[in-house]
């Protein structure tokens, strides 16, 4: 087991690897307990669940919405769940973002905590307190950033999870590798089989790896400033082929990583080789490289997002295998490379 402290401002989250799920109740506060989660995670492992008023959502980004949010505060209500309670989200990122977003919203904040339970949730999403829901289709667009007290991720629970999202969870990893750690990258680069293959000790390492390079970059720059971009990389095309296309959250930073990098090639930056490493890296991992539907529109969802400022988009891109950098690039010319790729 492996226990990482995030430090921020407001509070210390521990973040621990290889913690059984069956020992939650020793991380509970004696609060009132609300149990958030969905309807996949509860057929699995809800016989285990603590004791408190269960909430569970339908799997998908169907229920990452204010609508859904929406319904949940009213159960709060009617169960006159108050400031004392505690939330607790069980679930993969789906899950916990819009759990955080409710503990966080919710009488203006409740205390939650996580069982993070899906291999891209356990290395990334249930890790450094962006919690949100989508608005429209468009990618977390209303959310605050805000920590919970404690995420446990148990990586026998990724046993049930179904192969294809096992697949997804290692667009994040490989991400990490391909931006900060190319130590990483080397190692599943050597190891992809076993990470595939689901051997205990490799994923274990692995999980702790990812999420202690996420715990340091969000402490470093919680609120996202500076450093903390670099964990978008590939994500600006993601989130726009997530709303066109309702890919999947990792195959769209699978493809979108792919895309980043040739821009990264077109500007002097990273060589083709390097680009051919990533490529067949994710094709190792079953991840899509191309994205097989029409570019048409994907400019359009693009320009509103998050990391845009007035005429310029912040673009991560690749240097090399383990550096990202952080390009403005004017939105004429990036409306042209989407031209191209039509
Ligand atoms: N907040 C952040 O920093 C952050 C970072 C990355 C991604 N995200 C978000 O995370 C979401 C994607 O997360 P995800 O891939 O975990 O999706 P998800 O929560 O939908 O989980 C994937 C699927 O696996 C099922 N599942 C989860 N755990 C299981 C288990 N142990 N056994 C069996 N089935 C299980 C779920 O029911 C779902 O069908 C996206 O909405 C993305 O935007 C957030
Ligand atoms: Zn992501």
């Amino acid at each position: 087991m492996k226990e990482i402290l995030l430090n921020t401002s407001d509070n210390t989250c521990r973040v621990l690897v290889g913690e059984p799920f069956k020992n939650i109740r020793n991380f509970l506060p004696d609060k009132k307990l609300v149990i958030i989660t969905d309807e996949n995670v509860h057929k699995h492992y809800g016989e285990f669940f603590p004791d408190g008023l269960l909430i569970t959502l339908k799997p998908g980004e169907s229920s990452k919405t204010l609508g859904i949010a929406s319904d949940i505060y009213g159960k709060l209500i009617q169960h006159e769940i108050d400031r004392k309670s505690f939330i607790l989200g069980v679930g993969g990122g789906i899950v916990c973002d819009i759990a955080g977003y409710i503990a966080s919203t919710y009488l203006r904040g409740l205390s939650f905590g996580f069982v993070s339970t899906s291999l891209l949730s356990q290395v990334d999403a249930s890790i450094g307190g962006k919690n949100g829901v989508n608005y429209e289709g468009y990618k977390n667009m209303v959310g605050v950033i805000r920590q919970p007290d404690f995420v446990i991720c148990d990586p026998t629970m990724l046993n049930t999870l179904p192969v294809e999202e096992y697949h997804r969870g290692f667009a994040e990893v490989i991400k990490y590798g391909a931006i900060v750690d190319a130590e990483l990258f080397d190692f599943l680069e050597k190891h992809h089989q076993e990470a595939l293959d689901g051997d205990k000790g490799i994923l274990e390492e692995i999980i702790g790896i990812c999420a202690e390079t996420k715990c340091r970059i969000v402490e470093g720059d919680e609120k996202e400033t500076g450093e903390r971009k670099l964990l978008n990389f590939g994500h600006t095309f993601a989130h726009a082929f997530e709303k066109n296309a309702g890919m999947p959250h990792g195959e769209a930073v699978s493809v979108g990583m792919i895309l980043a990098a040739g821009i990264s090639v077109k500007l002097g930056k990273i060589s083709l080789q390097d680009v051919d490493r990533l490529r067949d890296l994710l094709k190792k991992f079953q991840l899509p490289v191309e994205y097989p539907h029409s570019f048409d529109d994907v400019f359009e969802v693009m320009k509103r997002d998050k990391k845009r400022d007035g005429d310029t988009i912040g673009l991560i891109l690749l240097d090399a295998i383990g550096r990202a950098v952080i390009s403005d690039i004017q939105l004429s010319t990036f409306k042209n490379w989407i031209d191209d790729l039509r």
